[in-house]
């Protein structure tokens, strides 16, 4: 007992750096609890690269850490009096007899039982046998040691990850570092994460891995590649995760020579069958191709005027006899559609494209389908497609990489989300159809389907970037396997195994957690209107005007009245209809539209009236006053659990938390200025375009400084900042301090550039109260802006500062780089005042 009280301390003062993620393996304090351990470890499997094997492994290094107790491993045909035996249900029924069980498991599926002298850990396959391990596991690092027996099967058949890794090492989407899968067009020599990588996937029974980007580079198929691919499959076999690849349409002629890459050219066919025959050499377990054909600038078949059936179906042959799957993604739209006419709208693509193809697809394809109609916004409904293909498999296509959603910067638990789309009921057929159902296959009785989760983990040692957005991994697994357990749920198991089992820390990030996508739907974009990003460069920081005026058909259609797509059968682009009728009246109906989703399907003034009494405008006003204010609630929150963590996590995730904190008040003010300039009607609350407790910086007094308008507008108070007069300059901005003597939390918003890290020094009356320097790039991970924007708006705070009326504040700011030292304004916060 001492030794784990020992353990237990250094276990909590010990840095971690979140690598070894949920599998941490810690101390259980309730450790002596647990009596009935087993003695010893029967792997029924002697390879030493097959999942039973590790599955041994796991159990004797996990069991270690937790428990500390050290059982040897068995490979062997006997079990003791007392033993923990892991195998398939073959394996074990030729060593010891009956199993009752077996016809309960289907493929992937285990058996878990702890009664008694032994435990018993059985998998339909070997990869089944590997899950039970690790649920067995996960079990005792959270101290659940009550006796159970059990059958566990995955919902649906496809549980893959995509990873959008490019040949050169970047990550497109990515906000964790360089890949580890490639590097400098080639596949990487050292497969190590990558093996770490299979074990926490598989640890929540993700069984495929798509490693390349969607947009796909053809020279993935060289020689020297293919080996490569070998090796990473060689990596990841042990954990049963099964390796896919992204293909370009184009490669027969970009890469093979050939003069065409039409997909009903005989020669084309006998391309793919040739380099698909080469590649299920090297990987025999090939889990199959993703292909995005025809969709922002790829090459598909439409370009010769084949259908995408036809596309999809030559890479479905070609896979076939090697038992290879063919995710085709629906994600194919027309990025140069014409605002001006008043049907147009991009969320029509995919029915229109796939709905006269179903029942076309050969009977390994699977179609993969973007959750909602667009693409990964805060809030959308399911998309329709997942309804109107009956006779086509179909995947459900979820970014765990939060592209739209504060990139890892900003908390956002994606669980709660992704369970509104999987239990929404389509009603396909007037017959109860939820997607959760339509994906497994169960609905319209496909053969196949399941999930996609496009991840983008990288080289950084949290994995995402994030030590609290792995919940987001975490859940993602576990909902793909099992769709019905509940968002809270999961969240909490996760953070008992990253965390362990202080209620505090559990309460809090709990807390935390559940109200942040909430949180961030009301600061970035609420009532349907999508995340109000800059669509067209980074997806990080506000600029609402970017969704209109161009072709890729994210429109809002705000105007000085109005707002909204009209997307009703009735008077709009009658997106509403694609849905089953039950399902289309409630959306094409503005009365029966819930708020949430109102400016998805209708254009409504301003003024129009919400269920809850308010104006739209209005509630723009207060949802992102409201948002904006949780997101500073999670810092003192996180405060809260300084001692409960270790030192690196802890302020790792509070670095992130102060982030969220200032940029949310960026998001705030951007749009509710934004729409309040475009509106002209006034916040009833009178917060927008008034900010009694700031001290803008191009009002201050300025040497080596100018003042700078900033575009868009709206992401600067005051529409105005201050930049150095050169790039090699130093500047100084000052004014005397107006607001009466106090202590105040002294916020400054400033913009950091990527390519240049300034450097700034604040002081009151000569005496320096803060410096910092403008190197967010390195340590944010988020997509870079090189202007003065949305993006790169940040804010810094020093607390508690003591000031006297009339005192001077002054601001040093050195350019560094192509960053002029920019600054924004300066804010006097008396206590529990946001500004
Ligand atoms: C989004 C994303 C792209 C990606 C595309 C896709 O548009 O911004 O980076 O390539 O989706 O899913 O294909």
């Amino acid at each position: 007992m001492r030794n784990l009280i020992i353990l237990l301390v250094v276990g909590l003062a010990a840095a971690e750096d979140g690598a070894s993620a949920w599998l941490r393996y810690a101390p259980v304090p309730q450790a002596s609890n647990y009596r009935s351990l087993p003695l010893s470890i029967v792997a029924l499997n002697t390879t030493t690269s097959s999942p039973v094997h590790i599955a041994g492994k796991e159990l004797q290094e996990g069991i270690k850490g937790i428990l500390g107790k050290e059982l040897s491993i068995a490979d062997g045909t006997k079990r003791g009096s007392s033993s923990i035996v892991v195998g398939t249900i073959d394996a074990y029924k030729k060593t010891f007899g009956d199993f009752e069980e077996a016809d309960d498991l289907e493929e992937d599926g285990f058996f878990l039982s702890t009664v008694g002298q032994n435990v018993r850990i059985i998998g339909q396959n070997q990869r089944g046998a590997l899950y039970g391990a690790f649920e067995y596991l996960s079990r005792l690092a959270q101290g659940k040691f009550s006796p159970v027996t059990y059958v566990s099967n995955p919902h649906a058949p496809i549980r893959w990850v995509n990873e959008w890794n490019n040949m050169d090492g970047s990550i497109e989407r990515g906000y964790a570092g360089p890949s580890f899968f490639f590097k400098n067009g080639f596949v990487v020599e050292n497969v190590t994460r990558a093996a770490e990588y299979a074990r926490l996937l598989a640890s929540i029974r993700v069984n495929g891995i798509v490693i390349n980007n969607v947009n796909a580079n053809a020279t993935l198929l060289s020689a020297r590649n293919i080996e490569g691919l070998g090796r990473l499959a060689d990596a990841m076999r042990p954990y049963g995760v099964q390796l896919g690849i992204s293909l370009n349409f184009a490669s027969p002629q970009t890469f093979g020579g050939l003069n065409t890459f039409d997909p009903l050219d005989p020669s084309v066919d006998a391309w793919w069958t040739n380099i698909t025959n080469q590649i299920y050499k090297r990987v025999p377990d090939m889990a199959g191709y993703l292909v995005k054909a025809n969709s922002e600038g790829q090459p598909g078949p439409l370009t010769y005027n084949r259908t995408l059936a036809d596309g999809a179906n030559m890479f479905a042959r070609a896979t076939k006899p090697h038992g290879g799957v063919v995710m085709f993604r629906a994600f194919v739209y027309d990025n140069h559609i014409n605002e001006s006419n008043w049907k147009n709208d991009r969320a029509n693509a995919a029915v229109e494209f796939f709905k006269n193809l179903d029942g076309r697809f050969d009977d390994n394809v699977v179609v993969q389908i973007k959750f909602g109609p667009i693409d990964f916004q805060v809030r959308e409904p399911p998309s329709p497609l997942f309804s109107t293909l009956h006779n086509t498999s179909t995947a459900i296509e979820l970014q765990v990489t939060p592209e739209y959603l504060g990139q890892n910067c900003h908390l956002v638990y994606l669980s709660p989300q992704w369970k509104e789309i999987l239990e929404f009921d389509l009603r396909a057929d007037d017959k109860p159809s939820k997607v959760k159902d339509i994906i497994s296959g169960e609905r319209f009785k496909r053969p196949l389907g399941g999930s996609a989760g496009v991840v983008n983990v990288g080289t950084n040692a949290t994995w995402l970037g994030s030590h609290l957005a792995m919940s987001n991994l975490y859940s993602y697994g576990r909902l793909a396997w099992d769709p019905s357990l509940e968002s809270e749920q999961m969240l909490q198991d996760w953070i008992r195994l990253t965390f362990g089992f202080d209620r505090k820390v559990i309460d809090t990030i709990t807390e935390m957690s559940m109200k942040s996508r909430a949180a961030y739907e009301n600061y970035s974009g609420n009532l349907g209107i999508q995340t109000l990003t800059d669509i067209l460069y980074t997806h990080f920081g506000p600029n609402p005007a970017s969704q209109d005026g161009n072709g890729w058909g994210q429109w809002t259609r705000a105007d000085g009245f109005s707002i909204g797509m009209d997307r009703t059968v009735k008077n709009g682009t009658g997106n509403a209809g694609q849905y089953p009728p039950a399902v289309a009246r409630v959306f094409e109906n503005i009365e029966t539209t819930p708020d949430n989703l109102l400016l998805w399907f209708h254009h409504v003034n301003y003024t129009h009236l919400l269920k809850s009494g308010k104006t739209v405008i209005q509630h723009f006003y207060d949802a992102h006053y409201e948002g904006a204010a949780t997101a500073q609630t999670f810092v003192p929150m996180w405060e809260s659990l300084k001692g409960k963590i270790d030192n690196q996590r802890y302020s790792e995730v509070l670095f992130r938390q102060v982030f969220q904190a200032g940029h949310s008040i960026v998001w705030r003010d951007a749009i509710s200025r934004f729409y309040n300039n475009l509106s002209g009607i006034p916040d009833q609350a009178k917060r927008v375009n008034n900010y009694p407790y700031r001290v803008e910086a191009e009002k201050m007094k300025l040497d080596g400084y100018k003042t700078y308008a900033v575009n868009p507008f709206h992401t600067a108070s005051g529409s105005m900042a201050i930049v150095t007069t050169s790039n090699s300059s130093v500047g100084t901005a000052s004014a005397n301090i107006t607001y009466p003597s106090g202590t105040y939390d002294i916020a400054v918003n400033y913009y950091d550039l990527i390519g240049g890290r300034s450097k700034y020094d604040i002081s009151i009356n000569n005496r320096t109260i803060g410096t910092w320097t403008g190197d967010l790039e390195d340590k944010l991970g988020h997509a870079p802006s090189i202007y003065l924007d949305g993006h790169s708006a940040t804010r810094i705070t020093f607390k508690g500062v003591k000031v006297n009326k009339g005192d001077m504040l002054r601001i040093v700011g050195t350019a560094n780089g192509i960053e002029p030292a920019p600054i924004d304004y300066v804010s006097f916060l008396p206590p529990g005042i946001i500004d």
